[in-house]
């Protein structure tokens, strides 16, 4: 089956997921953007969507969403994302998209972190997807480096030949080369360095459970 038609599979699965008169969280990417179609057609009303990009904010509201200010509510009951790798352990490389610091801070904020994705983003090991990682531009020179340490291979990412920007005003580095043996030190140790904004491994945050579309169907992967 399609890649495409993969993602519009666990798109309607994840509204199983979606309670009438709750705020979802809702991630950002091409799997989400099935998800946001699709819970345009859902026929119980949502309280609305706390929205992890700016992309994914425009696409609810055409689809007259209520889209709330993250800083103005509370906890929310469920956050459904895609994801660029997920490990067996739920853990995620996310950011492809660049929405990775919105995504983090809304996946914090819920109880429940759905992840939809295709069979390709399964792996045994994250990395081979390159690590995007948001950064205050000043910290470029110095962030390479430290990465050059570990033996990874950070670019900075352009769209058209510039520098590209994130909804946060900031640059992404994608980070090559990289094997994450250990999520959740390697998130806890890069998260500290001065001028990174936001590592695109999502360890501390990682996925409750996974709607994984494969050819023969949706497998729903739980993580403890
Ligand atoms: C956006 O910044 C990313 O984290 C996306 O969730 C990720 O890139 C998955 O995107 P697709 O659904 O387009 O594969």
């Amino acid at each position: 089956m399609m890649q495409d038609a993969l993602k519009a599979m666990v798109a309607r699965a994840a509204l199983a997921y979606v309670r009438p008169g709750e705020i979802v969280g809702v991630g950002t990417g091409s799997t989400v953007d099935k998800f946001i179609d699709a819970l345009g057609l859902l026929g119980a009303p949502l309280a609305g969507a706390v929205s992890s990009s700016n992309a994914s904010s425009e696409r609810l509201r055409a689809h007259g969403i209520r889209v709330f200010d993250c800083a103005e509510v509370g906890e929310l009951g469920v956050y459904i994302d895609g994801a660029d790798e997920i490990d067996p352990n739920g853990c995620m490389v996310k950011g492809g998209g660049g929405a990775l610091t919105r995504e983090k801070i809304v996946a914090a904020q819920s109880r429940q972190f759905i992840c939809i994705a295709d069979e390709s983003k399964q792996v045994p090991v994250l990395g081979r997807f390159p690590i995007p990682v948001e950064i205050i531009p000043m910290a470029r020179g110095r962030i390479t480096r430290q990465f050059a340490k570990m033996g990874g291979r950070a670019q900075l990412r352009c769209v058209d030949g510039e520098p590209f920007v994130t909804d946060n005003g900031q640059n992404i580095l994608d980070v090559h080369g990289l094997q994450i043996e250990e999520p959740l030190a390697f998130e806890a140790d890069v998260s500290q360095w001065p001028g990174v904004v936001c590592v695109g491994v999502f360890a501390r945050q990682r996925a409750h459970c996974c709607l994984l579309g494969t050819a023969s169907g949706v497998r729903t992967l739980a993580f403890d």
